[in-house]
């Protein structure tokens, strides 16, 4: 297959630059939607293809809303009802997917590194709407935009990414993106939770809440992932609500306007309290949602740009 084709499969497919563009992108979209002006002329009669082998509520949806705000016709592929439940191999039915040359491809797995692997037989670009505990790219570029918008540029402000840090997918996203553009990043999570692998080049590891969050702009929390720990990790909801999550009266450590996000789904009572979450105006989780679709339909935009014909 073509090896020049740019795809989105993790933060390091994209410069600096590119992130700019995408986001710059993202922003014209937002007012686009926010005006209700149509730009399905510009994508239209594209055909995407999106598979997702992993549950999802605002990834899916949001990225299905994106292509179709541009025009682009999309499938989606249920893995139960493939031929994949009648025995053919994953390669085989990516190949055969690629047969049907569609002209972009959405798809979350639960494979570690699954769209490189797939993109390797795909003619069209591929975006990774999440694998494994590796990578969401697309979610920290709507969590860029959310934090741009609220609080300006990344690289003056500290920023706290908080939980079960171990297993987050959005996590090492958006640890790498942020590293990228220079913001100044504090990993915060238990140490039983905090992964070997956190060599961010502006990253400091903190395994208290209280101190990892003191003095920050955003605070970013996470979800307690108990479908990738081994047994035994967590003694019960409540212990761990206690010693990890963010209450109000934990936030006090943070700047006095620390914004607080959350990719979703949450589980309340658990890493975050409800008045947190709801928040009224530190609270940035409706925002991140809703800024999922002008960020995919921009990362659409850009990639189907970049590999014209
Ligand atoms: C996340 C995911 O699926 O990685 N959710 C999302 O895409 N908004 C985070 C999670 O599952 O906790």
């Amino acid at each position: 297959m073509d090896k020049n084709i740019q795809h989105l499969r993790d933060i390091d497919d994209l410069s600096a630059d590119n992130i700019h563009d995408i986001i710059s992108r993202a922003e014209k979209f937002s007012a686009d939607l926010a005006q209700k002006n149509d730009v399905s002329h510009l994508h239209r009669g594209k055909v995407g293809l999106s598979f997702f082998i992993e549950n999802s509520t605002r990834t899916r949806i949001s990225f299905e809303m994106a292509a179709l705000r541009l025009g682009i016709n999309m499938i989606h592929w249920d893995s139960a009802s493939s031929s994949l439940s009648k025995g053919e191999s994953f390669e085989d039915t990516i190949e055969t997917l690629a047969a049907l040359a569609p002209d972009i491809l959405i798809m979350r797995h639960s494979e570690y590194n699954a769209p490189r692997s797939v993109a390797r037989f795909m003619g069209c670009p591929v975006v990774n709407g999440g694998d494994s505990y590796r990578a969401h790219p697309t979610q920290a570029l709507l969590d860029l935009l959310t934090i741009q918008q609220a609080k300006g540029d990344v690289s003056k402000l500290k920023i706290a990414i908080c939980g079960d840090i171990a297993h987050s997918r959005v996590a090492r996203s958006n640890a790498t993106l942020l590293d990228k553009l220079g913001a100044e990043l504090h990993m915060v999570a238990p140490e039983y939770l905090m992964p070997q692998d956190v060599g961010y080049k502006n990253a400091t590891a903190f395994t208290s809440l209280d101190e990892g969050i003191k003095g920050c702009d955003v605070v970013m929390m996470l979800r307690l992932q108990k479908e990738r720990m081994s047994q035994g990790l967590i003694t019960s909801d409540q212990s761990y609500f206690k010693e990890f999550g963010l209450t109000h009266a934990r936030l006090k450590h943070a700047k006095p306007d620390a914004i607080i996000m959350h990719p979703g789904p949450m589980n309340r009572g658990v890493e975050i309290d409800d008045a947190v979450a709801d928040d009224p105006v530190r609270s940035m989780i409706r925002r991140q949602v809703a800024n999922g679709v002008p960020t995919r339909m921009a990362v659409l935009d850009w990639l189907l740009e970049q590999n014209k014909g």
